[in-house]
């Protein structure tokens, strides 16, 4: 399979891979781990490249793996490969940075979320493409959600009818995540936040369950029987 830029090829998939994967215990790289006899990072290039959206994939990888990364996605569709660095949003900066200004959307997708659905990539990109600057996907909290102290003393209990969990692919108008990466200042955990710190308004559509982050070895677990449920999205 390859990317098969459309008409509407305005999109660059960023995809951070390059995380060691420490709490799935001992092993390969994340993105390298087999799911299905597969490593995620294959599973999710061959979703993105299915995207009709994407015209252009950078995979920041471990940085010992570049060549290796590279060989492994060749078959898949054409992808760049840079050296990821030490944290996350280290990895997307060095990916962007080979992004052409002539691609005005940019998708940040995290390699772990490797059942990310096609409709979820064109949902996001949609959206971009529609006039928003940033926009996540979001699945409303399921659980109670508490405020604790240090101790384990339970401070309060959230409104969850306000709370959402945030996934990937997050999606920005490729300008505005450029800015938000010069001017971010410390660390966050998502390029949405680096967005809000400007002061824009970053949007939320339907999130997606095939999208749930492979973190830890229940999720590998579930993953591999989500591969086996029908969904007309999935690849
Ligand atoms: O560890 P975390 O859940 O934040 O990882 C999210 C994504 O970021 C994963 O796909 C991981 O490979 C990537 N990552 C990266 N560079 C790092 C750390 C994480 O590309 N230094």
């Amino acid at each position: 399979m390859t990317a098969q830029p459309s008409a509407r090829g305005d999109v660059a998939v960023v995809v951070p891979a390059a995380g060691a994967g420490l709490r799935l215990g001992p092993g390969a790289p994340k993105a390298l781990r087999l799911l299905d006899g597969e490593p995620l990072l294959v599973h999710a290039i061959r979703r993105i490249a299915a995207s009709p959206s994407v015209a252009m994939i950078v995979v920041a990888a471990p940085p010992a793996e570049v060549d290796a990364v590279g060989a492994l996605l060749a078959p898949i569709a054409p992808v760049v490969v840079v050296a990821g660095g030490a944290e996350r949003q280290e990895s997307v900066a060095a990916a962007l940075a080979v992004v052409p200004p002539s691609l005005g959307i940019v998708l940040v997708h995290d390699a772990a979320r490797c059942l990310a659905p096609v409709s979820l990539f064109e949902r996001v990109a949609a959206a971009v493409r529609s006039g928003s600057d940033a926009v996540i996907p979001a699945l409303p909290v399921v659980d109670t959600i508490k405020e604790v102290s240090g101790d384990g003393d339970v401070l309060g209990t959230v409104d969850r009818s306000v709370l959402r969990a945030v996934q990937t692919p997050q999606g920005f108008r490729a300008s505005v995540l450029r800015a938000a990466h010069a001017a971010a200042a410390g660390l966050h955990t998502d390029d949405a936040g680096a967005v809000e710190k400007l002061g824009l308004v970053v949007r939320c559509v339907a999130g997606s369950d095939l999208a749930l982050k492979i973190t830890r070895p229940m999720d590998l677990a579930l993953a591999t029987h989500l591969l086996t449920v029908s969904d007309p999205d999935a690849v």
